[in-house]
């Protein structure tokens, strides 16, 4: 068998074209969707995100404003700003990047961000709505890969669902927006005893553990759907992902690329949020 492969790049561009055709309804009523990002500090990786953001936003219709404090600035600082973007009418959207250097305490600073401009969708309140199945935001990542099963109408109900990660960003939405939809939801971690017995009876694995290429082809049932959800860098600086793509390809009945997959979904849901958000402004 040799899956099909879910191609990342060509979802997003058709989901951002129909952001696009909003972004202009919004525009036709004076209204241009907003995001402000706060950077705090130099992470080279962080830096590139932000920066990839903001493109998006030029590209999508949105508005965005960049904040780049320097890496010693206290809390307070950032706190306070949140506050004047939260009050700010044509700010729609705020996203603090994380991580966040170690003097500041993350969840303050995401609980300081007002509810309905938490597009990132990690607000406590935001998770607790989604633990009830009524979130405003759905955190990007797992909403990108929501949207990639609906695009291949991969069935979700009743099937068993093998989350390997944990994270707040990734593992834990994802097991309950699987859950939401109907699906049997296992969560694993990396160091969970005898992982392959769960990820063998999995009709969707998604994987997001940011170790290179832990899923072999032995680990996956055959025709499952296969979500790498990892990005890593190789000791030859070439990318890869949490699943061995080479050899799992050859038994999964659908799976992911790395670079390809995944990755281009997640800023396409932040401009979706984004739009959603300056929606419900308005109404
Ligand atoms: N750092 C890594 N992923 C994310 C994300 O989705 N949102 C924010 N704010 N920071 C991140």
């Amino acid at each position: 068998m040799c899956a099909d492969i879910i191609d990342g790049n060509t979802i997003a561009s058709k989901i951002r074209a129909e952001l696009r055709i909003r972004a202009q309804a919004l525009a036709a009523q004076d209204i241009q969707p907003g995001l402000a990002v706060i950077l705090v500090g130099d992470d080279p990786a962080s830096c590139i995100y932000v920066r990839n953001k903001a493109k998006a936003c030029k590209e999508s219709g949105i508005h965005s404003e960049v904040y780049n404090f320097p890496g010693e600035t206290p809390q307070d600082v950032v706190l306070e700003h949140i506050q004047t973007l939260n009050a700010n009418p044509k700010i729609h959207g705020i996203l603090v990047q994380l991580p966040l250097p170690p003097h500041f305490e993350s969840r303050r600073i995401i609980a300081a961000i007002s509810v309905e401009k938490d597009v990132d969708g990690f607000h406590p309140c935001n998770v607790g709505a989604l633990v009830t199945g009524h979130a405003l935001f759905y955190p990007c990542t797992p909403y990108g890969v929501m949207m990639m099963l609906k695009e291949h109408s991969v069935l979700i109900e009743g099937q068993h669902a093998v989350v390997v990660g944990r994270s707040n960003i990734v593992g834990k939405p994802m097991s309950l927006m699987l859950l939401e939809n109907g699906a049997t939801v296992t969560i694993c971690t990396s160091k969970t005893r005898d992982l392959a017995m769960y990820t063998q009876t999995a009709d969707i694995l998604v994987v997001a553990t940011g170790k290179p290429c832990m899923i072999t082809a032995d680990m996956v049932k055959t025709g499952a759907t296969v979500i790498d959800v990892g990005i890593n860098r190789t000791a030859t600086g070439s990318l890869c992902g949490d699943v061995d793509f080479a050899t799992v390809k050859e038994k999964a009945g659908l799976i992911t690329p790395v670079p390809g997959g995944v990755g281009p979904m997640t800023i396409t849901m932040l401009m979706s949020n984004t739009i959603e958000a300056a929606e419900r402004a308005i109404h």
